[in-house]
């Protein structure tokens, strides 16, 4: 049965959320499931924005029958082509023939990668500032490479101040009845779903999203549509800000986050004492995780939060611990930057991650590895000890000697 939402009195929200999916882009757990927003807007002319992904499909397929009332489809706006939002457009290709499909061109030249239907003749390429007038609403169009596939664009409607974001300002999350914003905790609840989306999925792309910024900075926007998750019509501003920290690699707060790969637990003694130890210096809200037991796209997730992280490995077949080493090439993959590092390394042989991570954060950019690599043989003795007291000095005097 339908489900069909009103955002303003001429834009519906369609879509669903799959609260079934273990893993989202097959690698993201999500156990708060995730929403697949679509749009349509009844204006002279009618107008869907994006479509879903077909693990909602059935629930999307009804919503748009029963929202057009058994008017046409005019238009097809896509913003997005990845799948969660496209595998359900051949489907809409099929139903509704007249449709006209308005894209970006690298948009349209994907449709035939994914699709065999032959849309040339009723696709409309737009670029940068390009227009659509639907009778009461005016479209317009900008590019937005990269945030988060090259095709990308973004559609402001003019008349009545909605930005449909495509990916930018999504979060994880199943909608669960209210999809505003201001309807739900966003900020205990939500923030840390929207940081790991946002990091995981978009964190490698920062100046293109400071770009995209920069064009909404210049718009008026009294709703925010994202593709994913909540629709944002109240303090709007609070969220963009968190964007501006995201994507320019500033750190949101000023604390120590220890990221810890250990075997037997020696090397987590370290980190444990460590822990305590910044604790006591007043350093406030300090993290501890063990890499192989949380999922690494929440460690990514925390990396970009935390202005102070400490990677803690043992050595492992002469290398970085493997769940250590993975964690560190995706933190490389998502491009974060300007951080302070600490290092702790083990090994009961040959000590040698500690050289390794030293190298592996020297390949990433305005990344300072402090000196003094707290190195344990198989484990903390008094000697190592008073080491991890000299890092937790150094540590929360950097952390405290800029404040909030
Ligand atoms: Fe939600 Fe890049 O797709």
């Amino acid at each position: 049965m339908y489900c069909v939402r009103t955002v303003t009195p001429d834009v519906f929200l369609l879509g669903a959320s799959d609260r079934r999916l273990s893993l989202f882009e097959n690698v993201f757990p999500v156990p708060r499931g995730v929403s697949y927003n679509a749009y349509l807007v009844l204006d002279e002319k009618t107008v869907l924005v994006d479509t879903v992904d077909s693990a909602v499909g059935a629930h999307f397929y009804e919503n748009l029958e029963h929202a057009l009332q058994g008017r046409p489809l005019d238009y097809v706006i896509i913003n997005h082509m990845e799948p969660d939002h496209c595998s359900t457009l051949g489907a809409v290709f099929r139903c509704y023939p007249d449709a006209k499909v308005v894209a970006s061109a690298k948009a349209i030249s994907m449709i035939g990668q994914f699709f065999d239907a032959d849309v040339t003749e009723r696709c409309m390429p737009v670029k940068e500032g390009d227009t659509l007038c639907t009778g009461r609403h005016t479209f317009a169009f900008a590019m937005a490479p990269m945030v988060h596939w090259p095709e990308v664009m973004v559609t402001y409607d003019t008349t009545d101040k909605l930005l449909f974001s495509a990916d930018a300002f999504g979060t994880f999350g199943a909608l669960n009845g209210n999809i505003f914003a201001d309807e739900v905790n966003f900020q205990s609840e939500w923030l840390p779903d929207a940081r790991r989306y946002y990091t995981n999925i978009v964190g490698k792309y920062g100046p293109q999203v400071q770009t995209l910024l920069k064009k909404a900075a210049a718009l008026d926007i009294q709703y925010l549509c994202p593709l994913h998750g909540p629709i944002w019509r109240k303090d709007i501003g609070w969220f963009v800000e968190k964007y501006q920290h995201w994507s320019s690699y500033t750190p949101e707060d000023r604390t120590v986050a220890i990221f810890c790969g250990s075997i037997y637990g020696n090397t987590e003694n370290a980190a444990e004492i460590l822990a305590a130890r910044l604790a006591d210096k007043g350093v406030r809200d300090v993290r501890l995780y063990d890499v192989s037991h949380t999922h690494v796209s929440e460690l990514v997730s925390e990396a970009f939060r935390c202005s102070h992280l400490v990677f803690a490995s043992a050595t492992y077949n002469g290398e970085i611990y493997t769940p250590m080493d993975n964690f560190l090439r995706d933190l490389k993959s998502h491009g974060l930057r300007n951080r302070t590092a600490a290092l702790i390394e083990n090994g009961t042989w040959a000590a040698v991650s500690g050289k390794q991570m030293a190298e592996l954060l020297g390949t990433m950019k305005d990344i300072t590895v402090l000196e003094g690599t707290v190195s344990l043989k198989s484990s903390v003795k008094e000697a190592q000890r008073q080491s991890l007291e000299a890092l937790a000095d150094t540590l929360a005097a950097d952390v405290l000697a800029h404040g909030e």
